[in-house]
């Protein structure tokens, strides 16, 4: 199908950032999802497709995605495929004007991801907020996720505040932190519901012994942000591997940070 330049950068953002998940080792068979909001950038060509499949109900109705497009990666599907050829591994979703179901337009009736209750409730609530979200990403970066095992971590902002005094970088980029949400049934409506509350206050969060899920207004900044915690995890483990505990950047030199960047 051919679609318009804007739908078209959007999918090819999809198929970038589904390479690089790929790349580092963060997508494990068909580990990880994504989906981006694309009512924006639908034409008349989109809307006049008739479904490609059944209705299919939500589990908890999403009424203010009412008539909104998503761009979904498909459940089972493996992002080194998204990347290399992505409307065979995702699809274009339709939401109901009742926010009770959605039906798949195009181009092959791809189900999308089993995380859909967290991606389309993280959509939903945004939307209520007023806070302009299009794309939610979930991964498994592994440093991170192995950080989660340790139960001192999962306290509030222990693993964030490491992360942080790390590098200044993490500091200035995530400035929000790092949420935690304790081990919840993967594609679940309470991991979902939890999900929204930490998204709150945190733009990236941490499903405990799983994976990172990040929002944004497109799909680069979240990544970036989980790369960049990443890359504070791995020097911690590089350190640790060194046989030291990493001392880290003292309280007064990120609170010097957060003022001169305006965090
Ligand atoms: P899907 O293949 O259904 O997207 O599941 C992958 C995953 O990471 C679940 O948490
Ligand atoms: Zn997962």
């Amino acid at each position: 199908m051919k679609y318009n330049e804007k739908l078209q950068s959007r999918i090819d953002e999809v198929a970038e950032v589904a390479g690089y998940l790929w790349e580092k080792g963060w997508a494990e068979r068909n580990g990880g999802n994504i989906s981006y909001n694309i009512t924006d950038v639908v034409d008349d060509n989109i809307r006049a497709l008739t479904p490609v499949s059944e209705k299919f109900p939500i589990g908890k109705p999403v009424p203010a995605l009412s008539g909104n497009y998503f761009l979904v990666t498909g459940t089972g599907k493996r992002m080194r495929y998204v990347h290399s050829s992505p409307m065979d591994n995702a699809s274009i979703i339709r939401i109901s004007g009742d926010g009770s179901y959605y039906e798949i337009m195009a181009e092959k009736p791809i189900r999308p991801t089993s995380e859909l209750p967290s991606h389309l409730m993280i959509h939903n609530h945004m939307a209520e907020q007023g806070r302009d979200i299009k794309s939610v990403i979930h991964t498994h970066p592994i440093e991170l996720v192995a950080m989660t095992h340790n139960p001192a971590m999962l306290e509030k902002d222990v693993l964030g505040k490491i992360l942080w005094s790390m590098i200044p970088e993490t500091r200035a980029f995530c400035p929000k932190g790092l949420g935690i949400i304790p081990y919840t049934c993967p594609g679940t409506v309470e991991l979902a519901e939890a999900t929204v509350r930490e998204l709150d206050e945190y733009d990236i969060v941490m499903w405990e012994k799983h994976g990172a899920v990040g929002i944004g207004t497109d799909l680069i900044e979240p990544f970036d942000m989980i790369d960049t915690f990443t890359k504070s995890a791995k020097i911690y483990m590089s350190a640790m591997a060194m046989g030291f505990t990493p001392a880290g950047m003292t309280d007064a030199q990120m609170d010097e940070m957060k003022e001169k960047f305006n965090l």
